[in-house]
């Protein structure tokens, strides 16, 4: 699969693929080589795609490595119909793909105000962004405790999300500071499991703060960051606005920031 053309649009550059990892026939990671201009914050999206004919075919995609790192991590979703990732899940090691010049997004540690908890809140692709939060020297010294939960239909679907943070915790540059402040929490709402249900679910009937041993929110002492579907947003937000957070900014740094993952 090539994107060399003449058309290459002057907001994208090619970079080339490294390696390609499938978690599940839903899920898969890749990564790719990493322009030495191409600056962004941990935690934030950037327009990824192929050639499509003449014209470009770019989504959003959260970026999952820290901003330190050499190369770029992303984790994506497999639509068997899906115009991108029908074509993207078959991508192989030195193949290319388009990488746009300007990332951007809302769940930077700048958009939260100071505070003693950090919770990172996502379902199924969602928890790209926070794979690159975690590993970001910033996030613990910002924060006393960070609580990373990830919701997935499907027991296979977690690993991703548990080796990412078995990792972080052997990191040199973070493992100590992830060891004594990391925590995680995994959840299924399909399959039978230590924890079931959706966050939601287990946020309201308390399940989740029991199992963490924290208190239920509270916007003097907890930040919250929320990625998944539009749905679980709608819903995590409602939960998080009711216990009295406002939404923060780049601008305007608040209490909690959302973002929509990829959907295709
Ligand atoms: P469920 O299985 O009950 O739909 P998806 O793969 O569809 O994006 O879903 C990923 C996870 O997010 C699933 O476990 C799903 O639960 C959960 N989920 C879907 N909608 C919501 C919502 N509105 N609030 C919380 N969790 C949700």
């Amino acid at each position: 699969m090539s994107t060399e053309s003449a058309q290459l649009p002057k907001s994208v550059t090619s970079e080339r693929v490294i390696d390609v990892r499938h978690w599940t026939d839903r899920l898969f990671s890749f990564r790719i080589t990493r322009p030495a201009s191409f600056r962004f914050r941990s935690g934030e999206f950037v327009m990824l795609g192929l050639m499509n004919g003449e014209k470009p075919l770019l989504r959003a995609y959260s970026i999952a490595s820290p901003a330190w790192d050499d190369a770029l991590d992303f984790f994506s979703i497999k639509v068997p119909e899906g115009p991108l990732t029908g074509r993207l899940q078959s991508i192989q090691a030195n193949d290319n793909l388009l990488l746009g010049r300007k990332p951007t997004g809302t769940l930077v540690l700048d958009a939260l105000r100071p505070g003693k908890n950090l919770y990172l809140l996502s379902t199924g692709t969602g928890i790209a962004p926070f794979a690159s939060i975690i590993r970001d020297p910033d996030t613990y010294a910002n924060f006393e405790r960070v609580i990373v939960t990830h919701t997935c239909r499907e027991i296979a679907e977690l690993a991703y999300g548990q080796k990412l943070v078995d990792d972080v915790k052997e990191d040199p540059l973070v493992g100590e500071e992830a060891t004594a402040q990391l925590e995680y929490f995994g959840s299924v709402t399909r399959e039978d499991y230590v924890n079931m249900g959706r966050i939601t679910h287990l946020i309201e009937n308390g399940h989740f703060f029991k199992t963490v041993g924290t208190e239920p929110f509270d916007p003097e002492r907890d930040r919250v960051m929320i990625c998944g579907s539009m749905g679980m947003i709608r819903d995590v937000r409602a939960l998080v606005e009711n216990a009295g957070f406002i939404e923060g900014a780049n601008s305007k740094p608040g209490d909690f920031v959302v973002e929509k993952s990829f959907v295709d």
